[in-house]
């Protein structure tokens, strides 16, 4: 019987080159001994026991043997499995594909049926890789002021050099390296190098790891935690090298007094909708902006507002926050259930993890004005819970009374729209947040106005993966901002 070794590090050329010239030596599967792991300086074809080696080919070399694209697709991913089994596999439905060329579609076949299963556990595996690698920073590369940094990750599989161009994609401008006991890849910016030699484990701890559990904790909800789903997503094989992972048993453990204390503050808490309606607006703002008029002024005006029924069962005014001659202000949909309460914008999990992002990309909140299109929290009531509602384009409307006299009194050189709604306040133009991300835009009047998503779309994401990218792409635009921010002259109304 032919044996045939194979370093079976992922490498489909390896595997493929074997199998070709078995087929065209006519070698049937049965007869084959696919094994792993050769040992330095064995042969690709080894004489099996009765010391039989694989025939020479009966048939040129250059003949061609012709497969489906789709085989070839499933095969470089299924190459890509640890279990010892896949050579065979391969081989057994590459030989059935020379008289069925429909095998593939055969789902219930048993080989296409183990054949798949391998797939499906690559991408799987390559898609955790893509979700969890956590880079620590390991400085500057030497005369350059591109940071670099390096991870550690353990997957199951051989996905190293499936999964490195997504990683070259996302961190093209960081020199980083990814080490894995199954491979290793890097990037500096010109070259990636992938290896399928094991890597090494640098033991290494550093500030990010405190960016991840500040970010794990404030997208954390307690009361949609399901363990279950929570545990699929994120298998505990993977926590160890998670820094944000040594929160969860505890997470797990408190949410259920999280949660009886969320619904005893939304039962005990305001609204009492009827101790604060206050006498019939007249559709207009009592105060009339003058030249004396200070910011504090106002957010005093403000606290009594009754432009729109809003007010109505909002327990507050949410004014914004900031230096009154901030460079920069940010500007969100309208105070959420925990804005309402604390009577401050985005403090609840949609501020925490704009300040996190904010943080990692050194744009420091207390240097930015906050605010929002919208000052009062709309919302139904489902139960004893509060469920934040869009605000419609009226409301916005009369709420741009503020966020006017807000834009007047700091004078931003730059104002960055988070979302539709700020968009609309700011510019009156409802555009696809999708088309114009990015850009700044140039209202009639006032300064340019940056366009970025809400931090609560990230929130709302569920798949890990996703939500990591565009978190990522969220980080992005808020270091284009304190970029901006830096530069006296951009943002500043044509
Ligand atoms: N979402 C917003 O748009 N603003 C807040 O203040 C909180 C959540």
């Amino acid at each position: 019987m032919p044996v045939v070794t194979l370093e079976g590090r992922g490498d489909f050329t390896e595997w493929r080159e074997a199998a070709r010239r078995l087929l065209i030596s006519g070698v049937p599967p049965e007869a084959v001994d696919w094994r792993e792991n050769a040992d330095a300086g064995s042969d690709l074809f080894d004489r099996g026991a009765d010391g039989r080696q694989v025939p020479a080919p009966t048939v040129s070399a250059t003949s061609t043997l012709t497969v489906p694209k789709s085989f070839l697709d499933t095969a470089a991913a299924a190459i890509c499995h640890a279990d010892p089994a896949r050579f065979a596999i391969l081989y057994r439905v590459l030989n059935r594909l020379q008289r069925d060329r429909n095998l593939l579609s055969l789902t219930t076949d048993e080989d296409v049926a183990m054949l798949n299963g391998l797939v499906k556990s690559v991408r799987r595996d390559s898609h955790k890789m893509t979700a969890f690698v956590r880079f620590k920073e390991v400085g500057h590369r030497a005369g350059s002021e591109r940071r670099r940094f390096v991870a550690w990750f353990e997957p199951d599989h051989y996905v190293v050099a499936r999964v490195a161009p997504f990683f070259q994609r996302r961190f093209f401008d960081m020199d980083w390296m990814i080490a894995t006991p199954r491979g290793v890849a890097a990037w500096d910016g010109a070259v990636m190098e992938v290896s399928s030699a094991p890597g090494q484990k640098s033991p290494m701890s550093d500030d990010t790891e405190d960016l991840w559990r500040t970010y794990f904790s404030s997208i954390f909800n307690p009361a949609r935690l399901k363990v279950r789903a929570m545990q699929s997503e994120m298998p505990k094989k993977y926590w160890k090298n998670l820094p944000e992972a040594s929160l969860i048993p505890a997470m797990i453990a408190g949410a259920e007094a999280s949660v009886a204390a969320m619904a005893e503050r939304a039962a005990t808490d305001p609204p009492a909708f009827h101790a604060r309606v206050r006498p019939a607006p007249d559709g207009q703002g009592s105060v009339v902006p003058s030249s004396r008029m200070t910011l504090e002024d106002v957010r005093a005006e403000a606290a009594g507002c009754t432009r729109c029924p809003l007010h109505c069962n909002a327990t507050r005014t949410v004014f914004g926050e900031g230096p009154p001659d901030a460079p920069v202000m940010i500007v969100g949909e309208q105070p959420g259930d925990q804005e309402d309460l604390a009577g401050r914008p985005f403090v609840g999990p949609a501020g925490k993890l704009f300040d996190t992002v904010a943080q990692q990309v050194g744009l420091d909140r207390k240097s930015l004005y906050v605010t929002n299109a919208v000052k009062h929290f709309k919302y139904e009531m489902r139960g004893k819970r509060r469920l934040h509602q869009r605000p419609d384009a009226g409301e916005v409307e009369h709420c741009r009374w503020w966020l006017d006299l807000e834009l007047a009194l700091v004078k931003p050189r730059l104002v960055v729209a988070m979302g539709a709604t700020a968009l609309f306040a700011l510019t009156g133009a409802r555009p696809k947040i999708a088309d114009v991300r990015g850009q700044i835009l140039y209202p009639e009047s006032g300064p340019g106005v940056f366009v970025t998503v809400h931090p609560s779309f990230l929130l709302r994401i569920p798949d890990a993966g996703r939500r990591e990218e565009e978190t990522a792409r969220f980080a992005q635009d808020l270091a284009r901002v304190a970029e901006l921010a830096a530069h006296p002259s951009i943002g500043q109304a044509r």
